[in-house]
Formats: structure tokens, sequence, C-alpha cells
């Protein structure tokens, strides 16, 4: 049993099946890599874990608790972060307080296993910012927000969306240092992006999503060489 178990999760859209039959069991502290091409169902596989949306069927255990159906704030307070595809902290607040507003709904935990505000205010970059509007920073640092929001909620897992897209070689390298940092803090962390490097250089594990299912599990190594996701995915690319 993992820390997190997706167990034949099912989804279809307008009677469209996205997929159906994913297993997938996240180990405690591992950081775990789902690659696949556009619209392979990896936001939606998020979305369902989340509380966003519901599956057609399907469970999903975390810590041992059966979550499924829960509300998005619910699974926060268990201990899952989300970070998104697209950013979504309040544009007309700073930093400060959507940091502020997210410890709020957080899980409680006791006060010394919690990073503080000024703490995450660093990780993620945003202390000489902390008091400027969310709407005038710049997408990368709109992005750390969405990390320092997801953080402040003390998650014992994160998922993250594409946290590295769109940024450049030196703030992907940034993002690379933070999850490192939150996995030496034992957080375990699910990560969802379609630039190889980062997908290589940072997880333990990956899965590969594609014509829903999950065609291929392993260390980066071992995915990058199977012929299916050579084929389905990777091209002449590689990982
Ligand atoms: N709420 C929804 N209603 C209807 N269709 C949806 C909904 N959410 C997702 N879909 C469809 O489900 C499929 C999977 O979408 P999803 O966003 O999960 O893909 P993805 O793997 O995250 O892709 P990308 O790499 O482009 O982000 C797509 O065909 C998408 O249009
Ligand atoms: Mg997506």
């Amino acid at each position: 049993m993992g820390i997190l178990d997706i167990e034949n999760l099912k989804i279809s859209f307008g009677g469209n099946t996205i997929f159906s039959d994913i297993n997938i069991s996240i180990k405690e502290n591992e950081v775990y890599g789902l690659i696949g091409t556009n619209g392979a169902g990896k936001t939606t596989i998020f979305n369902i874990v989340s509380g966003i949306l519901k599956a057609d069927s399907g469970r999903i255990i975390f810590n041992n608790k059966d979550i499924t159906g829960l509300k998005p704030y619910q699974v926060a307070k268990e201990g899952i972060g989300r970070c998104f595809q697209t950013v979504l902290p309040f544009k007309s607040m700073t930093p400060y307080e959507n940091i502020k507003v997210a410890r709020a709904h957080a899980r409680k935990v006791p006060k010394e296993e919690e990073m503080s505000i000024e703490e995450i205010l660093k990780m993620t970059n945003l202390e000489s910012k902390r008091d400027v509007l969310t709407s005038q920073l710049t997408l990368p640092d709109k992005k750390n927000v969405e990390i320092a929001r997801a953080l402040a909620t003390n998650p014992k897992l994160i998922l993250f969306d594409e946290m590295a897209s769109g940024l450049s070689g030196e703030e992907i390298v940034d993002r690379m240092n933070l999850i490192r940092e939150l996995s030496k803090r034992g957080i375990t962390i699910v990560v969802v992006e379609h630039i190889m490097l980062f997908i290589k250089q940072i997880c333990d594990r990956v899965g590969v999503l594609h014509a829903g299912s999950l065609i291929a599990e392993g260390t980066p190594e071992e995915v990058g060489q199977d012929e299916k996701v050579i084929d389905a995915y990777l091209g002449k690319g590689s990982l």
C-alpha cells in the first residue's frame, strides 16, 4: 500500500472514455512523474484526486483512508496540496495574503512541524515581492505564488501540474531544487510535466499515460527504453 493509491479509476465525458482501470500506487516520500501526450488525462487524474471531478468508478486511498468523493477543501485538509496547470492565485491579493488565506484552511499540524510563512516566501523566491499585488507579478512569480499556496496547506503530498512549462532554463533549475528540498523534508511529490530533462533529473519513478491506460511504469531509465513509450510519446526524443 502506498501513501496514495489510485485504484481502478475510470472517467468519461459525454460518452467518450478518457481512461479506464488506471491503477497507480505512489510510495511515501517518492517523486513520481506522470507523463503522456496532450489530452491523455493527466490533469483529469489530478482533478479526481483533489476532489474537483468525480470519477465514473474507482477509489482514491490516501494515508490508509478512502477519500473518494471528498470535496477539494476536505482533500486539502487530509494533506494533499495542489498546483494547477493554469495559474490561479488570487490576483487582487499579495503573495503574503495568498499564503495567509491558504494557511487558514491548512491541515492541522503541531506548530513546530509547520513551515512558517516567512520560510515559504523564502523557498519560493517571493520574499522581496511579498507585498506586491499578484496581478503585477511575472508568470514565473505567479507560479511561485501557486506553489507557496500549496505549501501553506501543510501538505504530506503535492500534485504539481506543469510547474516548469513556459519557464527559462535557470527558472527550471530553481524548480528542480525546490522539489528536491521539499522531498528532503519528507513531502511526497507527483509531477505532471512535458519537459523530459526535468522528469529524468527529479523523478524516482515515472508512469506513462496513453490512449486510456497506463502503458508503462518504472525508473526514468526503464521507461525511456520502453518501445511502447518511444512509439507513443517520446518518438526520437529520449528520457
Ligand atoms: N471537465 C471536462 N469536461 C469535458 N471534457 C474534459 C473535461 N476535463 C478534461 N476533458 C477532456 O479530457 C481529456 C483529457 O484532458 P486532460 O486535461 O486531463 O489532459 P492532459 O493529459 O492533462 O493534457 P495536457 O498535457 O495537454 O495538459 C481531453 O480530451 C479533455 O478535453
Ligand atoms: Mg494537463
